[in-house]
């Protein structure tokens, strides 16, 4: 990135947010993160995240999207990194509705509404593969219809709606981006790989949901990075929508066996239930954002698996700093 630019990043302690702000920061950009520390895992994991950026270069505002006087803030800005929400295919049934609704569609339906009255260079969306549901053809793309299965996925094409509707009707410079589960160091500790990597270093059982035999395409984290900077320098449309995948098509018992050939340990599994809203298959068709911006993955699953495991090693591992970190990842 040649100019300085000022950012605001939302969900900026999260394994997304923060892996942005580390990026900017470190190539001398001013970053604004919000976060409100949201209890959907252990704060111990966003407070670490948010030590290892803290600089004069950053500046946190540890509240809610939703609470906040957002005018005076963009106006500071020249791009959002909107990566605020409530994540998490499987636990969006039941109570928690409520939660998805105010932290995936308020929250970004506010930051909109306040973006009106700025000028900013681009206000880029974490939207999600989870809108597809099960798709209709592999790989999928942008111009499928959306018909989310979980209430995860309807929330976050809700907001992507949104995002839509505020750049046909008040031009506002919209990206949504629709990652395709993102991976590597610092991942969340609901998801698969940091699970599965931490039963490889602890000897804990890994729970299995349904066959195993479901597939994704997996992304990594450097990538999805790489892939909100270029969309926020490069030239696109207000309302664009792009697919962020990472090129891969393996099952989660392939993977299970790519983790043991990798870390020479037999791994102790055990095959629960399915979850419903967990679709069977993902796969994202990256034409659209590779001809507009000239995105596309750089890191393959071989590789990224092993800078993930290297991160695990160091996390998981054993010795007595390590252990709060650990016990935040079980709690
Ligand atoms: P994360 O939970 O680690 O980060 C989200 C952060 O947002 C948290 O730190 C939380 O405290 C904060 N937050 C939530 N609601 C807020 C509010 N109202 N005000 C201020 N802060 C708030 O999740 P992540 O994995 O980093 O995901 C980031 C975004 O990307 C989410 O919107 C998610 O839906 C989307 N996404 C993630 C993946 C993935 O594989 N991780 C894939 C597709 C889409
Ligand atoms: C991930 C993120 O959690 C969502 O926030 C995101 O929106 C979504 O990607 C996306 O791509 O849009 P998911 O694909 O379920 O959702 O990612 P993982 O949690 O890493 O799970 C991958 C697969 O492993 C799923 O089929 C899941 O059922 C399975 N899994 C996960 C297990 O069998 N056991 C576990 O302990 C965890």
């Amino acid at each position: 990135m040649d100019s300085f630019m000022r950012f605001l990043i939302t969900g900026v302690a999260g394994f997304i947010g923060s892996s942005i702000a580390r990026r900017l920061i470190k190539d001398g950009h001013d970053v604004i993160g919000i976060d409100s520390l949201t209890n959907y895992y252990d704060n111990r994991i966003k407070e670490a995240n948010l030590k290892s950026i803290e600089s004069p270069k950053f500046e946190l505002i540890n509240r809610d999207i939703n609470d906040l006087d957002l005018v005076s803030l963009l106006e500071r800005v020249d791009v959002v990194f909107h990566e605020a929400g409530q994540p998490g295919v499987r636990k969006s049934w039941g109570n928690d509705f409520g939660i998805y609704v105010d932290e995936n569609i308020r929250a970004t339906q506010a930051l909109l509404e306040a973006a009106r009255s700025v000028k900013l260079k681009k206000f880029v969306y974490a939207s999600s593969s989870s809108v597809y549901g099960e798709s209709q053809e592999y790989p999928t793309k942008e111009s499928q219809r959306c018909l989310p299965v979980s209430p995860y996925g309807v929330t976050k094409l809700a907001a992507e709606n949104l995002c839509t509707l505020y750049a046909k009707n008040f031009e506002v410079p919209t990206v949504s981006l629709r990652y395709f589960t993102v991976y590597g160091p610092g991942q969340r500790p609901d998801m698969a790989f940091t699970r599965f990597l931490r039963a490889a270093v602890t000897g804990s059982e890994i729970q299995i949901f349904g066959t195993g035999d479901q597939i994704r395409d997996f992304t990594f984290i450097d990538d999805i990075v790489e892939a909100n900077i270029c969309v926020a320098l490069g030239s696109t449309q207000p309302g664009d929508i792009f697919n962020v995948a990472g090129g891969s098509s393996v099952s989660v018992n392939e993977v299970l066996q790519t983790i043991e050939t990798m870390t020479n340990i037999k791994l102790n599994v055990k095959y629960i239930e399915k979850v419903a809203g967990d679709v069977s298959r993902t796969g994202g068709s990256i034409d659209r954002i590779t001809s507009a911006v000239n995105w596309s993955p750089k890191i393959s699953l071989a590789n990224g698996l092993a800078l993930h495991y290297e991160w695990a090693k160091t996390t998981f591992g054993g010795s007595p700093s390590d252990a709060a970190s650990d016990a935040a990842y079980t709690s």
